[in-house]
């Protein structure tokens, strides 16, 4: 847990909410008909229902406007119903550089079930901060914590900090969603170690290839990481994953793979049919804390595997993993 936020990372998180949630609003279950009157909050925002597009933009935005020192929203690109697409950029303050986990959830928008898990993981990347600012006293990592590092909050074309970011703004009329996302990944490819798209459903983890037959030159690595993500997922609530390649179309995990990304996976989340992309309210939780397991998972092996030495240094005070692991588990 405690590798999530450290200065070597930072997660780019997309949630294209602008591709067709318009077209396709989920109908809003009777707890948001019955709170229609009151005020939108971040307080109050539930992570087990699911919520039109309007929704989550505002959550986005008043989730970075909340937690600026950490979250950032910056715009990838324009839908081609000229609708924005956002990402937050989720990072410690410090000068280091550091390696990109790239997320995406929700670039199929009937798939309703990917950009609630973002939402989720978002939401306890937030919790965990809140526990490392409180306990470790901004040791652990090199970074006061403390501090008031002003973080220029991104609106559309405001911020020098897009301003790489522009060239995707005009992008051609055909699939534009698709060339922002990809001019983008590409432009950072180097500093991008694993690459993660959330769709529904199937509940699949699948790696490169699905274009062609042929092995993906660490094929065996990519299997065996995936197999440890399906297994922490099942070890939540029993769900059943399988783990492989297959196939059948090519796909952008295949693309991220063939750029150079050495870590690239799609999670196809639950069911295998029953539900398919309507999956039932009452299933966000558990969909999301499995699915949890074992992104975390991933990033541990990718944690492992990227920084070996590292990996051992880092566990520099176990009174403190212990306290952000308590303070974790209180805090759900
Ligand atoms: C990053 O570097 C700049 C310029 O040296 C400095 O002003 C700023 O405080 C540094 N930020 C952090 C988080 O260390
Ligand atoms: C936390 O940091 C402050 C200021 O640097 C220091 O005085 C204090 O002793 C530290 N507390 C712990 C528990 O390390
Ligand atoms: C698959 O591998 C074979 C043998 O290395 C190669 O000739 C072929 O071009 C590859 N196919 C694709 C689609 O990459
Ligand atoms: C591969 O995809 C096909 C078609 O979607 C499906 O029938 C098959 O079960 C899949 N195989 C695996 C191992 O997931
Ligand atoms: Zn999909």
């Amino acid at each position: 847990m405690k590798r999530l936020l450290g200065i070597s990372y930072l997660f780019w998180v997309l949630i294209p909410v602008g591709l067709g949630y318009n077209r396709a609003p989920p109908q809003p279950g009777p707890e948001v008909a019955e709170k229609a009157g009151s005020p939108w909050s971040l307080e109050t925002y539930r992570y087990d229902t699911y919520h039109r597009m309007e929704e989550i933009y505002q959550w986005m935005s008043q989730i970075s406007e909340k937690y600026k020192d950490v979250v950032t929203q910056h715009l990838l690109g324009m839908t081609y119903e000229a609708q924005p697409m956002y990402y937050l950029k989720i990072s410690q303050p410090s000068n280091n550089t550091k390696k990109i986990i790239w997320m995406d959830c929700g670039i199929h928008a009937r798939e309703w079930i990917a950009p609630a898990f973002c939402q989720w993981f978002v939401k306890e990347n937030r919790l965990w901060r809140k526990s490392r600012s409180s306990h470790d006293n901004g040791t652990c990592f090199g970074t006061d914590l403390n501090r008031n590092f002003d973080v220029q909050w991104c609106s559309i074309g405001a911020s020098k900090n897009c301003q790489d970011l522009t060239f995707c703004g005009t992008g051609p009329v055909s699939e534009p969603e698709t060339k922002a996302v990809s001019s983008f990944i590409e432009s950072k490819k180097e500093d991008i170690l694993c690459f993660l798209t959330i769709h529904s459903h199937g509940q699949l983890i699948l790696t490169p290839y699905g274009y062609t037959k042929n092995k993906s030159s660490n094929h065996e690595e990519l299997i065996q990481v995936g197999q440890k993500a399906a297994n922490a997922l099942k070890a939540k609530h029993g769900t059943n994953y399988k783990v492989g390649s297959n196939a059948t179309s090519g796909s952008s995990r295949d693309w991220a793979q063939d750029i150079g990304i050495r870590f690239s996976y799609t999670f196809e989340l639950r069911d295998t049919g029953t539900h398919g992309f309507v999956l039932p309210e009452d299933q966000i939780e558990p969909t999301c804390e499995e699915t949890m397991e074992a992104v975390l998972s991933i990033l541990d092996d990718v944690y492992e595997k990227q920084w070996p030495s590292n990996a051992a240094a880092k566990v520099t005070s176990t009174a403190v993993v212990l306290s952000l692991l308590m303070s974790f588990v209180s805090l759900l």
